[in-house]
C-alpha cells in the first residue's frame, strides 16, 4: 500500500497557464519571447515582445482568470496537493526591484487559498522557466552574480508572505535540462542566456549553473529559518542513460552519461561537487568563478527532499555519434531503443524505468522522492458530443503508478507523491503547441490561440479520480 498520506495530485507551471502575462503589473518573462513551434520546428526567442509574432504564453490558457473554475475541477479530482509556479514577473516585474508587486503576491494569495478551501496543498515552484525578461537582457542572466541576490530576494519575500499557506517549495525546474546546451531554449529558460553565443558552452553552463546552485542553497537555509516545517526540493528532469548493451564500452558511455544528470542533484543533495565533476573541469578547463564562502553556502543548504520529472528513458551506444535533436533528452551517443515505443514526439515510453529512476536517486541520496511531473503528450480529439478518449494517456499513467508502487511497496522508496504533468491541457513547453495535450481537463484552444477556452473532462478524469480515491489501489 502507498502511505496514508500520499500527495496524489496534478502539476503545471505559471509561464505555461497563466496567461495575463501584462496584467496588473506584470512584467515581461524570458517565456514571453518565445514563439510558437512544432515538432521539428524549433520555438525561436525574439528580441523583446515584437509585433506581429505569435506567443502562446502570453495567453496560456487564461488561468489567471479562470482558476476558480479550474481548482474546482481539482477538487473533484479529490487532488491532495496542486503544483504550479509562482511567476517571478508578477513579484518583481523586472526582477531588480527592492519592493514587491503587490497585485501580483494578491494573486497568489488568491489561488493558494482557493486550493485550501478544499484540502488541496499548494506545492511550489519558485523558478519555473520564468526569469523576467529584464534580468535576461539587461544583466545577463545567470550568468551575473548579482541575479543569485535579485532570486534570493524575490524567494525570501514569496516563502515570507505565504510561510502559513505554502510547506512544499521547489528553487529551480528542471535545472539540469540547461546541459543540452545544443538547442538555446534550455539555457535560455532556465537561465536567460544563449549558450550558442558563447566560445566555451560547457564553460558558461557551468558557471550559470554555480550561480543557480549557490542561490538554492541560500533559499533553503534562508526559507527554514522563515518556517522550520518548510519542506524544500530540487527538480531535476531524470531520463535515465541505460547501455544499449552489455558491451562494458556501452555500459561505461550510460554512466559517463548518468554524470550529466547527477551533476545537479548530487550538488543540491550532498552540498559539495562531485569528484568527477572537478576531473571534467580541471580536463576541459570550464571550472566556474567561485568566491570564498561559496562552498559552505552549498555545504549548508541542502534540500530537503528530490523532486524530479519522468517522462522517458535513453540509450546510448559507445561506438555510434549522432547530432541530438534537442528535445528528447539524449546526448550524441543516444540510440533507439528497441525494447521501447516512443510517443508521436519522439519519446521513449518507458514505464519501468520509473521504477529503475526512483531506485537509484533513492539509494545515491537516500532522501524522500517526490514525482513531480509524468505524462504523455498526444493529439486529443475532442468529439462533437465534447467527451474524449484518451485511454492511452491511462494506458501510459496506469503503467508508470505500476512500476511506481513497486518502487514503494516491493523496493522501501521513501516516495513523498505524485503529480502527473499538465494536469489541464496547458501550453507546451517546448515546442509552444497546445495540441499537444497532457491533461485530464479539456481546454478547448488551439495552438493560434483560438478556440472557447471552455473545459471538459477526458475520459482519463474520472480513472485518475478512482485511482486518488482508492490511493491507488484501482487502477
Ligand atoms: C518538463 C517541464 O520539461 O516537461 C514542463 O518542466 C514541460 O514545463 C514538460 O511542459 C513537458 O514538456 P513539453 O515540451 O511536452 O511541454
Amino acid at each position: 500500500m502507498l502511505p496514508e498520506n500520499f500527495l496524489w495530485g496534478g502539476a503545471v507551471a505559471a509561464h505555461q497557464l497563466e496567461g495575463g502575462w501584462d496584467a496588473d503589473g506584470r512584467g515581461p518573462s524570458v517565456s514571453d519571447v518565445m514563439t510558437g513551434g512544432a515538432h521539428g520546428v524549433a520555438r525561436r526567442i525574439t528580441d523583446g515582445v515584437l509585433p506581429g509574432e505569435h506567443y502562446p504564453n502570453h495567453e496560456g490558457i487564461d488561468f489567471y482568470h479562470t482558476y476558480k473554475e479550474d481548482v474546482k475541477l481539482f477538487a473533484e479530482l479529490g487532488f491532495k496537493c496542486f503544483r504550479t509556479s509562482i511567476s517571478w514577473s508578477r513579484i518583481f516585474p523586472r526582477g531588480d526591484e527592492r519592493e514587491p508587486n503587490e497585485a501580483g503576491l494578491q494573486f497568489y494569495d488568491d489561488l493558494f487559498d482557493e486550493l485550501l478551501k478544499y484540502g488541496i496543498e499548494p506545492v511550489v515552484t519558485l523558478s519555473h522557466f520564468e526569469m523576467p525578461y529584464a534580468l535576461a537582457k539587461e544583466y545577463g542572466g545567470w550568468m551575473n552574480r548579482q541575479t543569485i541576490d535579485f532570486f534570493v530576494h524575490y524567494a525570501a519575500t514569496v516563502m515570507q508572505r505565504y510561510k502559513n499557506k505554502v510547506k512544499y517549495w521547489m528553487t529551480f525546474n528542471e535545472i539540469n535540462n540547461q546541459s543540452n546546451t545544443a538547442n538555446d531554449i534550455f539555457g535560455w529558460t532556465n537561465s536567460g542566456v544563449r549558450f550558442s553565443q558563447f566560445a566555451n558552452k560547457k564553460k558558461a553552463l557551468y558557471q550559470v549553473v554555480h550561480h543557480e546552485l549557490v542561490a538554492s542553497a541560500m533559499v533553503v537555509t534562508e526559507g527554514h529559518k522563515i518556517n522550520p516545517d518548510f519542506k524544500i526540493g530540487c527538480m531535476c528532469s531524470f531520463v535515465p542513460y541505460y547501455p544499449y548493451s552489455c558491451n562494458p564500452d556501452d555500459v561505461m558511455m550510460a554512466l559517463e552519461s548518468m554524470h550529466e544528470r547527477f551533476y545537479f542533484s548530487d550538488v543540491h543533495c550532498r552540498g559539495h561537487y562531485p569528484a568527477y565533476a572537478k576531473k571534467e573541469w580541471a580536463r576541459e578547463g570550464t571550472a566556474p568563478e567561485m568566491e570564498p564562502g561559496d562552498e559552505a553556502v552549498l555545504a549548508a543548504g541542502t534540500v530537503d527532499y528530490v523532486g524530479f520529472s519522468y517522462y522517458m528513458s535513453n540509450a546510448v551506444q559507445s561506438d555510434v555519434e549522432v547530432e541530438s535533436d534537442g528535445v528528447s533528452g539524449g546526448n550524441t551517443h543516444t540510440v533507439p531503443n528497441p525494447y521501447v515505443k516512443a510517443s508521436d514526439w519522439g519519446w521513449q515510453i518507458d514505464p519501468v524505468g520509473l521504477r529503475y529512476s526512483l531506485n537509484t536517486l533513492y539509494e545515491r541520496y537516500e532522501k524522500p522522492l517526490f514525482i513531480v511531473e509524468n505524462g504523455f503528450g498526444a493529439i486529443d480529439e475532442l468529439k462533437p458530443d465534447h467527451t474524449c478518449d484518451d485511454s492511452y494517456r491511462i494506458d501510459y499513467l496506469r503503467a508508470h503508478i505500476e512500476e511506481m508502487k513497486k518502487a514503494v511497496e516491493l523496493d522501501g522508496v521513501d516516495l513523498m507523491g505524485y503529480t502527473p504533468w499538465g494536469c489541464i491541457d496547458v501550453v507546451s513547453f517546448t515546442t509552444g503547441e497546445l495540441r499537444k495535450r497532457y491533461g485530464f481537463i479539456y481546454v478547448d484552444r488551439n495552438d493560434d490561440g483560438s478556440g472557447t477556452g471552455n473545459r471538459y473532462k477526458k475520459k482519463s478524469f474520472n480513472w485518475y479520480k478512482q485511482v486518488i480515491a482508492t490511493n491507488g489501489e484501482d487502477l
